[in-house]
Parts: C-alpha cells; structure tokens; sequence
C-alpha cells in the first residue's frame, strides 16, 4: 500500500519511543523505505542498532558527521521523503518546531523540509495540558502540522490522561491517509460557518452565539480525505482550516453572495448560523441616545435562505445538500418539517437549548436526518462529529 514510498521517521526521545520499532515494521511491510532520524535523548530509550537493523537503513543523528553528511546532506534527506513522521513527538520537538528552532539533526531537518509533518504526540498528561505546549499545538495546527493522537489512558509514568502516544497501527493508518489519495480526491466541497453579523450603526450589530468551531472541523474533516473546500466564514472565533479556501464575510447577504460566486461543487454543506433578519437601514451614523429622546425602533427584514437557494436551484444544484437545525424544542419533528421546506437532502438537527452549551462548546449530540428517517448520533467532540459527516458524505456521492 505504501510500496514505493519514502518516509523520513524522526524518533524523539521519550519512553514511547520503544513503540517506534513496531511502527518501523509494520510500514516496512507496507513496502515503505523508512529512513530513520534519532534525537540525542531517543537514543537513550531505543538502540539505533535495532532502529537500523528493522529500517534497513542507518540511523541518522548528527548534523556535523562529515561522513553522514558527505553520503546524503541532510538537505536532501527531506527533499527525498514524501512525508516526515515524527513519533514520538516530544513537548520539546513541538516547541522547537513551532517557534523555527533549528539546533540539531532533527529540528533542522523539520525547518528545512517543504513536505507534510505528521506528528504522534507523547507525554506525561500535565505536559500536554501545559499552557506553553497547548501554544505549541495551536502555532503547529495553524502551520497545517498533521497530528496523530496524542490518546487517553494509562501512561508509562502511572498517571492517567491525554498523552499517550497513538499505537502503530493508528499512526500506519494515518500515515496512510496522507500519502494515498483520499475518498474525496477531485471533489469539491462548499462549507459556510459561523455567525453573521448584521449591521445597526457603524459600532453595533445583531449577531449569535456561534464559534464557528462546527464549520472549522467539517472543513479539515474534508480536506483530510482529499477534497478541494471552499470555505466561506463569517466573522467566527474559531481557528480557520488549513488548506481549505477560506472566504471572509459579514452579513448574510454578503455569505450569499460568495456561495453564488463559488460556483458548482459537488457537495455543500450549510454549518453556518446565518441571522434570519436585519435592519432595514442601517444608521451610517452612531445611534445616540439623548435625554427626552424616543428609544430608537429597529425596523427588521428578513434576510435571503442561503440554503433554500441552493437546495432549489434548477441548474447546477449540488449533487448532496446539507443543512443545519439549530433548535431549542421538537428537534426531530422540528428538523424533519425544515427539510422538507428548505428542500435540501439532509439536516444536521442539534439542540441548542439544552444544559450542556452546544454553542460555543467543544462537543455536539446531533440528530442526522435523511430521507430514510433520523438516526441519532452519541454526544461526540465537534471534531468526531465533523470526521462521522464527512465519511457519510463521501459514502454518499460514490
Ligand atoms: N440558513 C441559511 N440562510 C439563512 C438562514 C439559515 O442558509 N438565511 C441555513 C443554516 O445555515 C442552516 C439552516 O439554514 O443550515 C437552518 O438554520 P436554522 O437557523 O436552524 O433555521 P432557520 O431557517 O433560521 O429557521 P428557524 O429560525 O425558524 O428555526
């Protein structure tokens, strides 16, 4: 499956690192060349006499051997690879990498290579939840660093938490995802996200509760198996997705137009809470308030159904058309009546009234309604949610 591949496989140092020979194996297998790299400190867990013996290749570590270096530069070492696996990834390789140190063999190599990452977190739980190294992990998800784990669980030094590092066959499996064409390859997909804004006066507006988080993970969800996405957010706290084509808007008239300007796409996908009215005129002067003087009314108007619109377009309507539900009572029979009436082919119904925040929240327990009924999904993390949708999806457009 991997017959022909090179993979650079850089091997920090932490007690994981003993897992590394399996993986080792297991991609060996997969008909890969591994060309192995080890830290200092990896060293220390592992010996590169059995890290070479299972690559079949020597084990590369210092950036000043004359002879390592007169054999293959380290230079070249990344531009031969197809991916650089880093397993396990220590808090210290993170922070190096994410602030461009560049002060041995293997941070030297990260800089300097133009291939994808993949990272397989290891450490102890306090580490990873560590205010410093959640900085890291953000700079290196924006950077479009591919991460593998870290998992839940025992750990070596008996605590219990996020840290372990993902089990080979995870991290084979993700290798994999990387390297071969994923299910959505020449597919595109259009996702709105977040809130909108609309306008009172230059200093206010109407808007809602959404993160955007929802919309953000659908994206990455995609771009993961191998989609071309365009992206249109509106004015939305959460992280934008890498690789995606990312469109900035404010009010719904305008998400509308950029999803009329998008053209065709295979699938779309509505996560955006778009604002059902506006104000018919917006003050381009400040509303002031000034004693004896009448409250100011707002007079609402309703804004365009961007989902509706494209559910019923005649031509060039999406192949598969998702929606969302965004509801505080009857959510099925609620959710199943909006499908109907906007026309799209299925409605993602969450709750958004109940005790555990939805909106703005890190997790999510949908209700997938299709034409065959409505299946009711577990409460997951956003990021589950989005990964579950996505793999529906492009079951679906086969
Ligand atoms: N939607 C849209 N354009 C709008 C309003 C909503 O594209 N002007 C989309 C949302 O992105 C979501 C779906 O329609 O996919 C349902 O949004 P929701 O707020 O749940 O429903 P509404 O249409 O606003 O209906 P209601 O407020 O009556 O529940």
């Amino acid at each position: 499956m991997l017959a022909g591949k090179n993979i650079l496989l850089i091997i920090g140092g932490g007690i994981a690192a003993y897992k590394v020979l399996e993986l080792i194996r297991l991609l060996g297998k997969d008909g890969a060349q591994v060309v192995p790299v080890m830290t200092r400190a990896a060293k220390e867990f592992v010996t590169p006499l059995s890290v070479s013996a299972l690559a079949g290749a020597p084990v590369r570590s210092d950036l000043f051997d004359l002879e390592e270096e007169a054999e293959m530069g380290h230079i070249q070492l990344t531009r031969a690879a197809d991916l650089v696996v880093v397993a396990p990834a220590t808090a210290d390789i993170m922070a190096k990498m994410a602030n461009g140190l560049a002060n041995d063999m293997a941070s030297t190599l990260l800089l300097a290579s133009n291939k994808p990452v993949l990272l397989a977190p290891a450490m102890n739980v306090a580490m990873w939840e560590n205010a410093a190294n959640k900085r890291n992990v953000a700079i290196l998800e924006q950077d479009g660093k591919l991460f593998v784990g870290p998992e839940n669980g025992e750990m070596a030094c008996g605590e219990f938490g996020t840290g372990r590092m993902a089990e080979p066959e995870a991290i084979r499996a993700a290798i994999q995802a990387a390297l071969v064409d994923g299910p959505m390859k020449g597919k595109r997909v259009l996702i709105t996200s977040g809130p909108t804004h609309e306008p009172i006066d230059p200093v206010r507006y109407i808007a809602n509760r959404s993160s955007g988080l929802q919309g953000s993970e659908i994206a990455r969800a995609f771009v993961r198996l191998g989609a071309e996405v365009v992206f249109i957010t509106g004015p939305a706290s959460a992280t934008r997705p890498v690789g995606a084509q990312v469109i900035e808007v404010e009010t719904a008239r305008d998400m509308a137009a950029a999803v009329k300007v998008a053209g065709e796409v295979d699938t779309a996908i509505f996560a955006a809470a778009v604002a059902d009215w506006r104000v018919s005129r917006a003050s381009d002067d400040k509303l002031k308030k000034a004693a004896g003087k009448a409250l100011p009314e707002l007079d609402l108007v309703e804004n365009p159904d961007i989902l509706a619109t494209v559910s019923q377009l005649e031509a060039g309507r999406p192949k598969l058309v998702v929606g969302f539900a965004a509801e505080t009572e009857n959510l099925v029979k609620n959710a199943i009546a909006k499908r109907l009436r906007k026309g799209c082919d299925w409605i993602v119904a969450n709750d958004v009234g109940g005790e555990r925040a939805v909106m703005g929240g890190q997790d999510n327990q949908v209700v997938l309604i299709t034409e065959d009924g409505a299946e009711p999904w577990p409460w997951m993390s956003k990021r589950e949610v989005a990964q579950k949708l996505a793999l529906r999806v492009s079951e679906a457009l086969v």
